[in-house]
């Protein structure tokens, strides 16, 4: 078992919303069919989720419950579709995928899942279906709504199932040490262990244009152990998908041992 997540951005144009990248979640789609391992797949929600749910703030919770209810609505609405469109192209490509929206089967307090039934999740998979899971708006104990994102499925995922490997699918060929966008010296840090992470100076921030190495380095060393190793790829170069799930040597990022 492996556990994929194709980002937002590959799947999605973020700067406008519900702009779904049909091309490119087909090609992945044929890779993933061709690699021909079992898998579970998570996706991000893009331009489907983050336009709107920024808007109403639905990460912070229900404020005014009258505004943000109809929100979120909208939001798990594009959020299925997106969902649909994708499990269309895994089909055609003879994957045997289900989409299943955690809003409708998870519950979140303050932000965090709270799996009450692992039983559906497993009986498909016990099945031989293909399961899709995405970043979701979800009922939330304390706050009223919170935003899951694909990454804490993942965890999620990971904890329960147990994988072999985990593969996010990005934008970019893998972590930087410096921020590719602005800084010419930037180089792709190939491996990450938990030894590499304590080299990082606490203050470094930049790593990629979305967030903190640190952060990044320990969430992937995170999901890793002895058996288990995290690899960032980037989904926009056809067939790296491909070649990295048949095991060949490509551009990535790789955390591997844990983090301890
Ligand atoms: C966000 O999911 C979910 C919503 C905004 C509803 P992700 O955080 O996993 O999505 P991407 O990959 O960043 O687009």
């Amino acid at each position: 078992m492996i556990l994929i997540k194709l980002g937002g951005s590959v799947i999605t144009d973020k700067a406008i919303y519900r702009t779904f990248r049909q091309d490119t979640v087909a090609r992945l789609a044929d890779e993933i069919a061709r690699a021909g391992q079992q898998a579970i797949i998570v996706h991000g929600a893009g331009s489907f989720g983050h336009i709107v749910a920024k808007k109403y703030a639905l990460q912070n919770g229900l404020t005014d419950p009258a505004v943000q209810v109809p929100a979120a609505a909208r939001v798990m609405c594009d959020v299925r579709e997106l969902s649909s469109m994708i499990v269309e192209e895994l089909l055609a490509k003879n994957l045997p995928a289900v989409s299943v929206p955690p809003g409708s089967c998870y519950v979140t307090e303050h932000g965090k899942i709270v799996i009450k039934d692992e039983e559906t999740l497993r009986a498909l998979v016990n099945l031989g279906l293909m399961p899709v899971m995405f970043g979701d708006v979800t009922a939330d104990r304390t706050q009223g709504v919170a935003i899951v994102s694909g990454d804490q499925l993942i965890e999620v995922l990971c904890r329960m199932f147990d994988p072999s490997l985990v593969v996010f699918v990005s934008d970019i060929d893998g972590l930087y040490d410096r921020d590719p966008k602005t800084d010419r010296k930037t180089r792709l840090i190939g491996e990450v262990t938990a030894a590499k992470l304590a080299e990082i100076p606490a203050e470094t921030t930049v790593a990629d244009v979305t967030g903190g190495i640190r952060s990044k380095m320990a969430a992937m060393l995170r999901m890793t152990n002895g058996h288990r190793e995290c690899v960032l790829v980037n989904g926009t170069v056809p067939n790296r998908l491909y070649s990295l799930l048949k095991g060949e040597v490509v551009t990535c990022t790789t955390a591997k041992g844990g983090l301890e």
